[in-house]
């Protein structure tokens, strides 16, 4: 069944969350969420100097890495259209005293509040799956990065080692959706978590549509056992 992913339905859904979906993505990760963002911000090679956008932000975590990494960003744009996630993660950049190099932006993936050809990387961190359209997600990253920029994307991908699936699936399917209701109240959206990752496209076929919106050394590198996939390419 094919499932609905209009702006407004998964915005809500992100919205009714917020409060706990930060708690619940370290404990669900088993802390894991922190490692697979750090590789992402590491797999952009910044030198200090660089304007990046954060697309599909939600509570900042990624903004916040990537201007505390060593070198960090220079400046972070982070656009979410959840304004919940989003008044979340500013108080969490406040808290950390970084409000002179990360901005927020309520907008859609698919018309990035930023000029073409304006930024040195791009970044989404399970994120475009959720996104109606990826393909146009895709084309708008590439559109905002400057000739030679960096796209990182981390995404959940479902893991191919027999035994690795015999003990991960039962847990993703079942298991997390429960602990995710019992823990937010919500229960369509840790429902929506597993539904959603199983019925995204395959890294190979991720990795096709990149070439398709222009970008070039496209790698799909599959991380904690294939859990997760970090994406990255050039403009
Ligand atoms: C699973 S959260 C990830 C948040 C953050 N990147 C992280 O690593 O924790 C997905 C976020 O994507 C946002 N989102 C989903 N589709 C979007 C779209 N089309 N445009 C803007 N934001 C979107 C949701 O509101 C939500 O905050």
């Amino acid at each position: 069944m094919a499932i609905d992913k209009r702006p407004a339905r998964v915005a809500a859904m992100f919205d009714a969350i917020a409060a706990r979906y930060d708690f619940l993505n370290h404990l669900l990760s088993a802390g894991f969420d922190r490692h697979w963002r750090s590789r992402a911000i590491l797999s952009l090679q910044l030198t200090g100097r660089e304007a990046i956008v954060d697309v599909c932000t939600g509570t900042a975590d990624v903004a916040m890495a990537a201007v505390s990494a060593s070198p960090g960003a220079a400046h972070v744009l982070g656009v979410d259209f959840s304004g919940e996630m989003l008044r979340l993660g500013a108080a969490k950049i406040r808290r950390l005293g970084k409000t002179n190099r990360i901005s927020l932006a309520r907008g859609d993936a698919t018309r990035l509040p930023a000029a073409t050809a304006s930024m040195e990387a791009a970044t989404v961190a399970f994120g475009i799956r959720n996104v109606e359209k990826p393909e146009r997600g895709l084309a708008e990253m590439y559109r905002v990065l400057r000739p030679g920029g960096r796209l990182a994307i981390l995404e959940f991908s479902i893991p191919t080692a027999a035994l690795i699936r015999a003990v991960y699936l039962p847990y993703f399917r079942y298991v997390l959706p429960r602990i995710g209701r019992l823990v937010s109240g919500h229960g369509p959206a840790y429902s929506y978590l597993p539904a959603s990752v199983g019925s995204f496209i395959p890294p190979d076929v991720m990795l096709d549509l990149l070439r398709a919106c222009g970008f070039r050394e496209s790698k799909a590198i599959p991380l904690t056992f294939g859990i997760v996939t970090l994406y990255t390419a050039e403009k």
